[in-house]
């Protein structure tokens, strides 16, 4: 799946002011949105009427039969599957939607059973002539067992089918079932997403699977080792299309689609629908078929085309990389208006979010236009790593999501080679990645197998650990071994195994079987286990006096008690690369905790480690280091790669919250800045003031905090390079770099800069076609408006607002979590939203089929505030409520919460009189 929450710049510029002003327009809009399809509303009935029975379904206390096991048992394997499935477009007489399916399944039998499991859930049955549930066919002659009894398991997901005798090693059954089942709106399985178009509504019938609602679809073996070929029929009305994840053949029939049948895949990977859409598709001269499907509307005003450019040069690097062929006849890619994630890699038929297919050069940001090209590049790297060699069960997700996320930013510096993307990745993946793995609530990246059983628990593994740590230990992993090594490696991985399924170690072997060059200290296996099998990473302490190294497990919250023994001891084998005094560089393994390295000796030489930050580690020094690279900052920075010098403040200022650094010394490395141009370092310290900013803006820090961000000139710096706003800056990274000067600016009340937005905000409301530049200070100019948060009425719209949130006929509910998120970060926002959920969480999150998925980046959102006893005590009651009650929601997050609040509490009082008495020093 590509990443899982995205929050734009525009709209993350929003929450780090006050949203409430971009709450309106979201709602304004959401409301129209509403009005029109409640308008267009059609009353049409198929009059389709099925008959069945009520399934007989059972629920048994956990025991040691097969079908109260979550895993398959290993008797059967499929071969193929022949499945017909029709969605029905409108409600029937109830007002349900729903689609109805025929499916039959080819397996062979390996071990002697009398029962076979199969994957099934929330479909109803239609009963054979022998009032079964499923009809079971010998193939080749073979005669097959009489159905003694069907029934399904509700808890496990299964269909289980008991016969009267046993199935023959070596023979091969087809198991045939009628079913249907609802085309719901919940963003999962086979369902339905609405949009309206020329005032009419239309209905689009579409899936994701991944991780296990295949099950929901039609009866299968739901496990990614369970591969198959699968041979779909899609049945549709006239005017619309049917796309999966193989060419259509044939649809003389009108009404009938057939595709040829896919590659040997797992049942996650399928993908189909059914809809209106239309597309652009790549030149004949592209030997492979590329499309761009959506909505007509988006299609005709060429929303499409930067996909669609940016697609074959984008397989074509990735075949290059992977020395490897694409697999397929074609390459889909659609764009649907209701999608829980960012976009799915389903083989062949790539699913999206608009957002993250459409580039809309009227409207959209550099920002959006770099998501798009990193989530089709995410998805498009999946065709092979992921696909055509899966993992064997979701505990190495990691493998899949975080080779994905690392390989993106290689391709889209192929495609978008002036921007430095790659650069992007330690701000958004490696430190994004410190965040969470720096509590001890944080998990190792590779789970045992047995660890990981459940649909929740393989729900769970979505996050930022497998993403952005699988990422940034992948990128370590290619950096230390070259990049050539590293894609040779993988060349034969995935030549090897082709329609096959993996553990991570099969991946080592295959880079160690290929590197002839680079000397290692212990095997590929040894060294990565360091960093997979235990949670957390190192911050590495070089004293410059002595020349000692030494490394200690990095947690954010110094009093923070480890509970989970690792076999490593929190001891990790790092690699060390260094520079010193801008001339003389080096590599050095670190094997143990403590060690001597004489070259790392200096008095007069400042030393820096890991550059470009491409270990996955954080960097602390003796004092007089620390004063010696302060001065080479202060004196000409740029001696220092740009990426190291973001790395200096991050690391800076995390120390100091981990107390192992002076606060003061944090806030020193960030003086240089006044000299600092480079979005890099910029968006390091902005991101790390942020947290100033939550922890402050209810106290009298706020005030010296803004007299001294108020002093920088990068504001007159950009105002310089854009002839007094009036063109972009040339440099992409500046693009990026102005929205930082000028949010600082605004927020800090520089001269100038409210009247700035405020033009650009009239310009905009003339005419919003102008320059989507602006259209980032339409948020921001509401958001800062002084007058707004202060007003009474702002608490009572705002209640109104949160009420609408949880309408699912006023917010599409992919965006319930950002919804009431935006409404949190307002002053007075928090406490209402923090009331509001505790008093509707049951609602909020039964509509989906995952809770968990929604509560965490909610309760994050919520609480990232939290500095009081008070709070901590609301939250404690509140993670008592929730464990007391059957619904599904993210434990963890809360748990995550609680850390949280408990480390802002101490930090508070430990930092705040520190932090007041530098800023007043500045200002004098
Ligand atoms: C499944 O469909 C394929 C392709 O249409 C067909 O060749 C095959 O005979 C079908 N299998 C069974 C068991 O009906
Ligand atoms: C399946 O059957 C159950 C029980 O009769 C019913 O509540 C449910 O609505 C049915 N589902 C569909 C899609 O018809
Ligand atoms: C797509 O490519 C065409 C031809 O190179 C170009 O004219 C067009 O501007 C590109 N569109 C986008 C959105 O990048
Ligand atoms: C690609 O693989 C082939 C063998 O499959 C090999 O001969 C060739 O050198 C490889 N090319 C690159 C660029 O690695
Ligand atoms: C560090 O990254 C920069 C790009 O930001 C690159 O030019 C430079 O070669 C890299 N340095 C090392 C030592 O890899
Ligand atoms: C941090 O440095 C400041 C100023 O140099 C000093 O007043 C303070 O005591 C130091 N704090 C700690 C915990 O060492
Ligand atoms: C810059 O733009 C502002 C607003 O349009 C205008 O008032 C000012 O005179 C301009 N300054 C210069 C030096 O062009
Ligand atoms: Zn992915």
């Amino acid at each position: 799946m590509g990443k899982g929450f995205y929050i734009s710049k525009p709209l993350g510029f929003v929450l780090f002011g006050l949203g409430a002003g971009a709450v309106l327009t979201i709602f304004a809009l959401s409301v129209v949105y509403v009005q029109e399809k409640r308008k267009n509303e059609v009353n049409a009935r198929d009059g389709t009427r099925i008959v069945t029975t009520a399934a007989p379904h059972r629920t048994s206390a956990p025991s040691n039969e097969a079908w109260d096991k979550y895993r398959l048992p290993d008797a059967l394997l499929p071969e193929y599957y022949n499945v017909t499935l029709w969605p029905r477009l409108v409600p029937d007489e109830e007002g349900m939607y729903i689609f109805t399916g025929k499916s039959g399944v080819v397996f062979t039998c390996l071990k002697e059973t009398n029962l076979i499991l199969i994957h099934s859930n929330e479909l109803n049955f239609t009963l054979t002539s022998e009032m079964h549930h499923a009809k079971l066919t010998g193939l080749g002659g073979t005669s097959a067992p009489a159905i003694l009894e069907t029934w399904f398991q509700t808890q496990t997901q299964f269909m289980v089918i008991q016969l009267k005798r046993k199935l023959q090693v070596g023979k091969s059954y087809w198991l045939y079932t009628e079913f249907h089942g609802e085309l719901s709106d919940n963003l999962g399985g086979f369902y339905r997403s609405e949009y309206t178009e020329n005032d009419v509504k239309k209905v689009v019938a579409t899936t994701q699977m991944q991780p296990t609602a295949a099950r929901n679809v039609f009866p299968c073996f739901d496990e990614p080792s369970m591969k198959a070929v699968f041979h779909l029929t899609l049945l549709h009305p006239p005017g619309t299309v049917a796309l999966s994840n193989g060419m259509e053949l044939d649809n003389q029939e009108v009404l009938q689609t057939r595709f040829e049948p896919t590659e040997k895949m797992s049942t996650y990977l399928l993908a189909f629908v059914v809809s209106e859409f239309t597309n652009i598709r790549s030149p004949p001269e592209a030997n492979i078929l590329i499309r761009i499907w959506g909505r007509r509307e988006a299609i005709e005003s060429c929303q499409g085309d930067y996909a669609l450019n940016v697609t074959f040069p984008i397989l074509k690097y990735l075949e290059n990389y992977y020395n490897t062929t694409y697999p397929l006849s074609k390459s889909d890619q659609i764009a649907l208006p209701d999608f829980a994630a960012g976009a799915m890699e389903n083989w062949g038929l790539v699913t999206y979010r608009e957002l993250s297919l459409f580039y809309d050069p009227k409207v959209s940001s550099n920002e959006d236009k770099e998501w798009v090209v990193t989530v089709i590049t995410h998805e498009l790297a999946h065709m092979w790593f992921g696909n055509l060699v899966t993992m064997r069960w979701w505990n190495d997700l990691w493998l899949n999501e975080g080779f994905a996320s690392y390989v993106s930013y290689l391709a889209a510096d192929y495609v978008e080679p002036t921007w430095n993307i790659k650069d992007l990745m330690v701000q958004q993946q490696v430190q994004k990645a410190f965040d969470v793995d720096s509590l001890v609530s944080s998990h190792p990246l590779s789970s045992r197998e047995d660890e990981v059983i459940t649909p929740d628990q393989i729900d769970q593994l979505f996050d930022t650990i497998t993403y952005s740590k699988g990422a940034a230990i992948l990128r370590m992993l290619s950096e230390f071994l070259t990049e050539s090594i590293f894609a040779n490696g993988l060349h034969n991985y995935l030549h090897e195994y082709a329609y096959s399924n993996t553990v991570y170690t099969d991946l080592w072997k295959k880079l160690q079987e290929v590197n002839s060059s680079i000397q290692l200290p212990a095997s590929i296996n040894e060294i990565m286990n360091r960093w997979i099998l235990q949670m957390g990473f190192p911050v590495v302490t070089i004293d410059t006096r002595t020349g000692s190294i030494t490394q200690q497990h990095f947690l954010i919250h110094p009093e923070a008690v480890v509970d989970k023994p690792s076999d490593y001891n929190y001891e990790w084998f790092v690699p060390i690369t260094w520079l010193k005094s801008g001339s003389n560089m080096g590599q050095h393994w670190l094997l143990t905790k403590t060690a001597s390295y004489e070259p790392m000796k200096t008095d007069t030489d400042w030393l820096l480690a890991n550059l470009n930050v491409t270990g996955y580690y954080r960097v602390n020094y003796d004092p007089q280091n620390w004063e010696r690279l302060l001065t080479q900052l202060n004196s000409d920075h740029k001696v220092i790669p740009v990426l190291n010098r973001g790395q200096i403040i991050d690391d800076a200022f995390n120390l100091a919250r981990a107390d192992i650094i002076n606060i003061t010394l944090a806030l020193r490395t960030t003086k240089y800045l006044y000299e600092e141009k480079e979005y890099i370092p910029w968006e390091s310290a902005v991101r790390n003031l942020e947290y100033f900013f939550l922890m402050f803006d209810r106290t009298e820090v706020y005030g010296p905090l803004q007299v001294c961000l108020k002093a920088q000139p990068l504001f007159d710096h950009f105002k310089d390079i854009t002839s007094n706003w009036t063109q972009k800056p040339p440099r992409y990274m500046d693009q990026y770099n102005q929205i930082n000067a000028v949010s600082m600016a605004c927020k800090t009340g520089v001269k100038g800069c409210s009247e700035l937005t405020r033009m650009w905000y009239r310009q905009w409301m003339k005419n919003p076609d102008t320059n989507p530049f602006l259209f980032l200070f339409l948020n921001s100019y509401s958001a800062n408006s002084v007058e707004f948060s202060d007003s009474v009425q702002a608490s009572s719209s705002l209640s109104r607002y949160l009420e609408y949130s949880i309408d699912p006929n006023l917010i599409r509910k992919q965006d319930i979590t950002y919804a009431i998120v935006y409404i949190a970060d307002n002053v007075i926002g928090q406490p209402l939203v923090w009331d509001f959920v505790r008093a509707n969480w049951e609602h909020i999150t039964k509509d989906f089929d995952d809770g968990s998925f929604f509560s965490g980046g909610l309760i994050n959102g919520i609480t990232k505030k939290f500095s009081t006893e008070f709070e901590l005590q609301q939250l404690q009651r509140f993670k008592e409520d929730i464990a007391a009650s059957s619904f599904t929601f993210d434990m963890q997050a809360i748990e995550r919460a609680i850390e949280q609040t408990k480390a802002n509490i101490k930090w508070i009082s430990e930092n705040k009189a520190q932090v007041m008495n530098w800023l007043i020093e500045q200002s004098d």
